[in-house]
């Protein structure tokens, strides 16, 4: 089977279209499967959030990873990369400016654009990306 491109897969979600998670085809990646999730991170309902909950270089350290990161927060996504367990890793995440979420177990970090271009008002006041409607997807078979 073929494994949709993390494009198709922003295309789609952004529709509100199921599956709202897939394994995705990324080059410079051996595996990476996201989810797009609503969530609440710090105190504030972010929706839209595109979670990354594994993710394998083909040939890690050669910089892939943050020119994803990179291009997607610059396009407005903000992101949550879920249960890090390399040390190492943590570390570099905390450089980029990641925030650890309150998590227990392995910890999880987010991160949120800093363009306000694709931000909306919220009942909290603060801010969150417009994004699909997870609350209320299509049912199987209206697709
Ligand atoms: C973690 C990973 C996906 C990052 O992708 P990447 O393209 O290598 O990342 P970049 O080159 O943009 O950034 C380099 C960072 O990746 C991590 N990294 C690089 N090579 C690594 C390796 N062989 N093992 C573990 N982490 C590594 C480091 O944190 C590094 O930053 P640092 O050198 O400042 O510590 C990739 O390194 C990898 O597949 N590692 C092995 C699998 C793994 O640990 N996955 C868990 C992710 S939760």
């Amino acid at each position: 089977m073929r494994l949709q491109t993390l494009e198709e897969f922003l295309e789609a979600t952004g529709r509100s279209c199921w599956p709202t998670n897939a394994y995705v085809k990324v080059p410079g990646f051996k595996e990476l499967y996201v989810r797009r999730t609503d969530r609440f991170l710090g105190d504030v309902l972010i929706k839209g959030v595109l979670d990354i909950a594994r993710a394998e270089a083909t040939r890690p350290g050669k910089g892939v990873f943050t020119a994803l990161v990179t291009d997607l927060l610059e396009r407005g996504i903000p992101l949550y990369i879920e249960c890090v367990q390399n040390k190492r890793f943590v570390k570099k995440l905390e450089s980029m400016g990641f925030t650890r979420a309150a998590h227990e177990g392995a910890p999880s970090f987010f991160k949120l654009p800093s363009s306000k271009m694709n931000l909306i008002g919220t009942t909290s006041g603060r801010f969150s990306v417009k994004g699909p409607n997870l609350s209320n997807p299509p049912r199987m078979e209206d697709e």
